[in-house]
């Protein structure tokens, strides 16, 4: 039985095979490949495009998902999480879906399953299914070819987990990741370029994603404003001029704040074709998952 719980739980030629696979739902023809399959949603934590496309992609494989929101249910009642996980799964699920505020929340309970564990995003540690759909975003718009491309990723890098997760899978693909932020969200690395502004990199970058402050996860205060930051680090036509980059970020984005309204409305922005993709990977991995187990 194989979990998802960070991108290097499948191997290249595994993840290429789910892209082939993915690319077979683009009509979003509801199927019935797992009829007869029940999924359990656990979010401890909120979420709109990650539960809706997990929702959305398990129906239009012919399963029944049954989605708790457990910020208000189980923990109000003193329920360790093990003791919830535990419950749901004498239940016999084909697969659980969990997101949760600590980070390695999902790796831990899915040594106590009897069925495949897909993390939604733990903390500020990994949010594989994002990180597999921006992949294929990016690989979609280049046909397949990410050798050598470039990508900045400008802001909250040390306390995004699709940050976390996109480090490690893009390099794998050949794909240089870099990061633009203010001092405050730099991390310790040798492995990854750091930079102050985005106009120092932007003549060499194919891709550039843009990250949300991640405020529930900071204990001090960074900005007296978020225009603060913004005057910096927020995507706007100045920045991009007419260069030819892809413009992605995984919601949700604070207009103006992260991106401007213009760039927004720009072509280059792939916001929302990042959700759509986010349905087929994740129909691709619910397969996968759930029919090979
Ligand atoms: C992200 C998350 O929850 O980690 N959103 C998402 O899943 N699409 C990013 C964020 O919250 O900023």
């Amino acid at each position: 039985m194989q979990h998802l719980i960070k991108t290097s739980d499948f191997t290249k030629e595994e993840i290429l095979e789910l892209f082939e696979d993915a690319k077979n739902y683009k009509d979003m023809k509801s199927n019935k490949i797992l009829e007869g399959k029940i999924i359990v949603n656990l979010f401890f934590e909120n979420s709109t495009r990650t539960r809706s496309a997990f929702e959305t992609a398990a129906k239009r494989l012919g399963a029944e998902v049954i989605s708790l929101d457990l910020g208000t249910s189980s923990r109000s009642k003193g329920e360790t999480i093990f003791d919830t996980v535990a419950n749901i799964n004498a239940t016999k699920p084909d697969a659980i879906i969990i997101r949760h505020e600590d980070s390695g929340a999902p790796e831990a309970l899915s040594s106590c399953v009897d069925c495949p564990i897909i993390n939604a995003g733990d903390g500020s540690h990994a949010h594989p299914t994002q990180a597999l759909l921006d992949l294929f975003t990016i690989m979609e718009h280049f046909q397949g070819n990410t050798e050598g491309k470039k990508i900045a990723i400008v802001g909250d890098a040390k306390n995004s987990r699709v940050a976390g997760s996109n480090k490690k899978l893009l390099p794998r693909f050949g794909m240089e990741v870099v990061f633009v932020a203010p001092d405050c969200f730099k991390y310790e690395s040798t492995t990854h370029k750091q930079y102050d502004n985005l106009n120092e990199i932007i003549d060499e970058v194919d891709v550039v994603m843009s990250l949300r402050t991640q405020l529930e996860r900071h204990n001090e205060i960074y900005f007296s404003s978020p225009y603060e930051y913004a005057k910096d680090y927020c995507i706007t036509k100045d920045v991009f001029g007419d260069r030819d980059i892809l413009l992605m970020h995984p919601g949700p984005v604070n207009r103006n704040i992260d991106i401007s309204d213009e760039m927004l409305e720009d072509k280059r922005n792939k916001v929302l074709e990042q959700v759509t993709n986010g349905v087929l990977v994740r129909m691709a991995i619910l397969k996968k998952l759930i029919l090979q187990k």
